[in-house]
């Protein structure tokens, strides 16, 4: 584990964004995993006014590791937040963008979206491979679309399953643990003070971690990277 602690959100863009174009240069084919979240916003805001032609788009294959149950236009999606931030200010095929239909009933768009994943990325041991997943992390330790009173999701025998927001209740599709674990990068994007007692947990394993979907994070043959601004990392 490698953990990254910079001055501010704006920093986190940055070196993330540097560590994107890294990956890309050294391979043929990257296939991506996005998140959605106010750090993922920031970050694309920097990828695209920075490294819009600087990065082969042509062979970045992006996917989502959660999406909220909204169609494509509502304000709620996360894969309108990357056409507004990224995707409109780039260039790169339609055919590379494989996103979550959210308009779609949860639990069908759950097994489309899981044997998708099987279909198009490569697999090891069975499991589908992302070469790059990003991930965000809640005030109350949820990653991706896995929350603390459903944790038991993360263990699932399934690519995709359906998550429902504690609060609005909003239904979402999110990958589970086992493809979040097989990654063979795992970049956490976590910046701002609400976050700073869940890193400090997660990161120290104390506390009440066990109970935090995101210290179940641990690519088992990849790399796992935290981006953290001063804020969040105050308490580590
Ligand atoms: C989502 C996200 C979610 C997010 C965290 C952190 O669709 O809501 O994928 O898991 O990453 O809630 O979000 P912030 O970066 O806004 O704190």
């Amino acid at each position: 584990m490698e953990i990254k602690i910079l001055d501010n959100k704006q920093q986190v863009a940055k070196v993330f964004s540097e560590y994107f174009a890294q990956l890309a240069a050294s391979t043929d084919k990257l296939t991506v995993a996005l998140s959605g979240g106010s750090t993922p916003k920031i970050v694309f805001d920097y990828l695209a006014e920075h490294f819009a032609d600087k990065i082969d788009w042509s062979k970045i294959y992006l996917y989502w590791g959660d999406e909220r149950c909204v169609p494509p236009t509502d304000s709620e999606s996360n894969y309108k937040m990357t056409v507004d931030h990224l995707l409109s200010k780039i260039s790169i095929p339609e055919e590379n963008i494989y996103r979550v239909l959210g308009e779609n009933d949860p639990e069908e768009e759950a097994i489309r979206y899981g044997e998708l994943l099987d279909a198009t990325l490569a697999t090891t041991k069975g499991i589908p491979q992302f070469d790059l997943v990003l991930l965000g992390m809640g005030d109350d330790g949820h990653t991706a679309s896995i929350f603390p009173n459903s944790i038991y999701l993360w263990d699932s025998s399934r690519n995709c399953k359906v998550a429902t927001h504690p609060d609005s209740g909003q239904k979402r599709v999110t990958i589970t643990g086992k493809v979040i674990n097989q990654a063979k990068n795992v970049a956490f994007l976590v910046t701002g003070e609400s976050k700073k007692e869940k890193v400090k947990e997660v990161i120290n394993r104390e506390g009440e971690f066990n109970s935090y979907p995101a210290s179940m994070v641990n690519p088992t043959s990849g790399e796992l990277i935290w981006f953290l601004d001063q804020e969040a990392a105050t308490g580590i």
